[in-house]
């Protein structure tokens, strides 16, 4: 989950890396560093603990000037946030930044000890440094050495390692963690993500699983784990990219504004995919797909985090709507246990940044299984769950900052209704139920905007909530992964520690928790299960529980004693997830603020987990 970037160049790079780090932060923000080749080749390496501005205030202080030069932002996986465990890491002449996990690296630790080799961190990266260098004593090129380094490391990386003594050169290899090449006019790059450097290229490559690549201004070699070379495909990035996507605009904070810009993430999302017959289209789906869409018996969903919760509202209604038996399960599990196989599945995994390891491991062991297709749920053009699916759905949310996810949960609840939609027509299941999703969703980004106008309500209703300790979520039906969704987003961004009940599940243990010390939060939609929600509140309330109720104004509830009762307006039944989910969005963020944490970036997390 750390963000690499590396430069050769004929120019001054030093903006270029100070820039990518930047863009790349949202990977990992608890320290940063870079290392450079000055003019006279030496290395100079400049490491802080925190976040990158404190980097840049570090790097304005010294003229440092090159045209090679690696830089790293940091989430911690093994040594505490430091600034002696942040990257580049270095033995003598190397210098390293890394991304993964080296799983052999105390066995590796203690080889180079008995070579005389000093450690200076705790990290497991510091191996592959001094693993190069002592390599490397043995001669030949930087590649040749990494080469040799590989074969000795067991784990994920994707790396990249430079020699002050061969300036010019970077040599970068992925297996588990992404990295790719951004190619230029007399300067190429090596990055975690195109983000890092989609403002110098639009041209980029990406590495295979097991692939090693030599790097310099004017040429780049490619070798296979055979350590035969080889070609990859150049590909021209068409991702949307606005220089002011740093720029909150009227916004304090990325998360009140992704929040904001929900209705139109969600028109974005819908843009050329539905007709004036109230039909879906998804163009990305060929004929091939369409085929293989119309046999399938049965779904398998496997994501993680807030694209798991999507999947699991899914679940609910590709039962309910298609009568198409669905799995969701979530990724870390699914790839580790003795799977029973289903006949003729569709494979879905969701994800916002496309690059989450658990899910991209579950898809890999998907192909090893007997899936009849895989689909991609995906906000991130070109990312590796995008390449690597058969067929995937952009859910076309726009770059989303803020670690905690909001605008990419309803996209991508928006593109899975969707699929429900497209498939009851591949399936001559219920057109008129295909129409009624169409016509729902077409009001979807007028109905997310009138609930969005409650946000002063809501700002209000925060005060009773910043000095809790714990706080229970309940709802039913599709409205239960809503409540789980609404607790992760408190937990994330308040750290107030929140769970999550099926309202039906209540007396079965945890109303033993019911006090009026703890306030329990439901979203009560107008719908046919209004009447059982409104037994499980009586069951809460008698005990002297204290209930916050966001219910349609229909819904037949009145405030009371310990009953707040937050009226919201009317909503198509078939799009309520996506509806209920932006109040619990508004009630973390202002609990959040109130509590001063660090809304967008907060503690021990990173965007992108690109680690096991
Ligand atoms: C929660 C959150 C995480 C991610 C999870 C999966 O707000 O952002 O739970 O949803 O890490 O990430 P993606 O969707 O990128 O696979």
């Amino acid at each position: 989950m750390c963000g690499i970037i590396g430069a050769v160049s004929q120019r001054d790079i030093a903006g270029i890396l100070i820039d990518g780090l930047r863009r790349l932060e949202y990977r990992g923000y608890d320290s940063s560093g870079l290392a450079m080749l000055d003019d006279k080749a030496n290395l100079i390496c400049l490491r802080k603990l925190g976040k990158v501005q404190f980097l840049v205030n570090e790097f304005k202080k010294h003229t440092i000037i090159g045209s090679t030069g690696i830089a790293h932002t940091r989430w911690a996986t093994h040594g505490q946030p430091s600034k002696k465990n942040a990257h580049p890491h270095i033995s003598e002449y190397i210098a390293v930044v890394h991304n993964g996990i080296i799983e052999n690296h105390q066995k590796l630790r203690t080889q180079l000890k008995k070579l005389k080799y000093v450690f200076t961190s705790e990290t497991d990266t510091e191996v592959i440094a001094h693993l190069t260098h002592w390599e490397l004593q043995k001669g030949g090129t930087l590649l040749e050495g990494i080469q040799r380094v590989i074969p000795q490391l067991h784990g994920t990386y994707g790396a990249v390692i430079m020699d002050s003594r061969t300036p010019g050169i970077l040599v970068g290899a992925r297996s588990g963690s992404p990295l790719i090449i951004g190619l230029g006019k007399d300067e190429n790059f090596l990055a975690s993500d195109q983000l890092a450097l989609i403002s110098i290229t639009r041209c980029f490559m990406y590495l295979e699983e097991g692939d090693i690549v030599e790097v310099t201004n004017r040429k780049v070699r490619i070798f296979n784990q055979n350590g035969i070379e080889i070609k990859r495909k150049l590909i021209k990035s068409n991702i949307q990219y606005q220089d002011n996507i740093y720029d909150k605009g009227i916004y304090c904070h990325y998360i009140q504004k992704e929040i904001h810009e929900q209705p139109d993430a969600i028109k974005n999302a819908l843009a050329d995919r539905l007709d004036n017959h109230n039909r879906v289209i998804l163009n990305e789906l060929n004929k091939k797909a369409q085929n293989l869409l119309s046999k399938i018996e049965h779904i398998q969903i496997v994501a993680c985090g807030t694209s798991y919760n999507a999947g699991m509202v899914a679940r609910y209604w590709f039962e309910s709507l298609s009568g198409i038996p669905c799995d969701v399960e979530i990724a870390s599990e699914f790839r580790y246990r003795k799977l029973a196989q289903r006949k003729n599945s569709l494979f879905i995994t969701i994800s916002q940044s496309g690059e989450t390891a658990d899910t991209l491991a579950a898809l890999r062991l998907s192909k090893k299984l007997n899936y009849l297709l895989s689909l991609a749920i995906c906000n991130v053009i070109g990312s590796s769950l995008v390449r690597e699916s058969d067929f995937s759905l952009m859910i076309r949310a726009g770059i989303e900052i803020s670690v905690a996810s909001t605008k990419a949960f309803t996209a991508q609840l928006t593109v899975l209704l969707l699929l429900v939609a497209y498939l009851l027509r591949l399936k001559n299941k219920n057109i008129a139920l295909e129409h009624d999703i169409v016509k729902a969703l077409h009001v979807l980004p007028f109905r997310i905007s009138s609930v969005l106008s409650y946000k002063d309500i809501i700002e209000v209703l925060a005060k009773d909530f910043f000095d809790k300790n714990y706080v229970i979520f309940l709802g039913r039906g599709d409205q239960f992964p809503i409540a789980i969704e609404g607790a992760l987003k408190l937990k994330e961004i308040s750290y107030i520690h929140a769970e999550a009940y099926a309202a039906g599940e209540l007396k079965h243990g945890p109303l033993a928790l019911i006090d009026n010390h703890v306030p329990v939060i439901i979203t009560a939609p107008n719908n046919k299960l209004l009447e059982k929600l409104k037994v499980n509140i009586a069951e809460i309330s008698s005990r002297g529980g204290i209930l916050y109720v966001f219910a349609d104004k229909d819904a037949g509830f009145v405030n009371s004693k310990n009953i707040k009762v937050i009226s919201l307006p009317y909503v198509e039944e078939l799009i309520a997830p996506i509806f209920y989910i932006i109040p619990l969005q508004l009630l973390s963020y202002y609990v959040a603020l109130i509590k001063g944490t660090d809304v967008d970036q907060p503690r021990n997390l990173a965007k992108s987990v690109t680690v096991e």
